[in-house]
């Protein structure tokens, strides 16, 4: 089983508010987008590539890093991101090497992803062709409308979905085919598998697999970080 990742690290950080892209900003020292390269990187079974998908203009700001990093041996060139999340997936889509059977798709912004739950869900998608990382739900959710409560969905079968969601390579491409064709965005990548009707299976992950999303996620993340080690 050939396994490739590509990490998504060419958005602009817009709610973190940072003056540098929130890929660069460091956790323990480190770059996050590094930091999500070594825990895929640590997975078993093996990603044997791993393909950068930055912002256009930050090619330079990554390639000057010091390649001192586990993983840093499996990068793959660099490829430019677009604008909508979608179209950097589908960049670094179209860059995989022939012969990739499963990939895995990571959002640069979740550095603490454990290598073992990279792993699980490898194998999960390895079984039933998608696979994604997913926390249940602690709060109720209610959907609005106009800002007030329209419906509160049963928590029951709620599931938050994180990164990474892995897919085999031929069906991520059929359903990233379908959405283009039909002009939907979705806002992560199972979405797009969904609507092919094909199955996906949840592996439970851990809500330590935050987002950094916020500016103070920043510190949350170094708080867990450190309570790693
Ligand atoms: N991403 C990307 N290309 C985009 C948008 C997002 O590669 N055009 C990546 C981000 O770099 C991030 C992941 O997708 O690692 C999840 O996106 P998000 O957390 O929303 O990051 P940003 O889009 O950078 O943040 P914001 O929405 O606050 O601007
Ligand atoms: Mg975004």
């Amino acid at each position: 089983m050939r396994v490739a990742a590509l990490v998504l690290a060419a958005g602009r950080g817009e709610r973190l508010g940072a003056s540098i892209p929130k890929a660069f900003l460091p956790l323990a020292g480190r770059p996050l987008v590094v930091r999500s390269i070594e825990a895929l990187a640590a997975a078993r079974p093996v990603v044997e590539v791993i393909v950068p998908v930055l912002p256009a203009a930050e090619r330079a700001r990554f390639a000057a890093l010091a390649r001192d990093f586990a993983g840093a041996e499996r990068l793959a060139e660099p490829v430019a991101g677009g604008a909508e999340r979608q179209d950097s997936m589908r960049a670094g889509l179209a860059a995989l090497p022939a012969g990739i059977e499963l990939v895995a798709v990571h959002d640069a912004a979740r550095p603490l992803v454990r290598p073992e739950d990279v792993g699980r869900t490898i194998l999960a998608a390895a079984r039933t062709g998608a696979a994604l990382l997913a926390t249940p739900v602690r709060d109720t959710l209610k959907r609005a409308a106009d800002g007030r409560v329209a419906e509160t969905l049963p928590r029951a079968v709620c599931w938050a979905a994180q990164t990474p969601q892995v897919f085999r390579v031929e069906l991520l491409r059929e359903a990233l085919a379908k959405a283009e064709a039909e002009g939907f965005l979705g806002t992560d990548d199972a979405q797009l598998v969904e609507r092919l009707g094909a199955p996906i299976e949840i592996v439970a992950g851990e809500a330590t697999n935050l987002k950094v999303t916020w500016p103070e996620d920043v510190a949350l993340a170094e708080a867990i970080w450190s309570r790693r080690r």
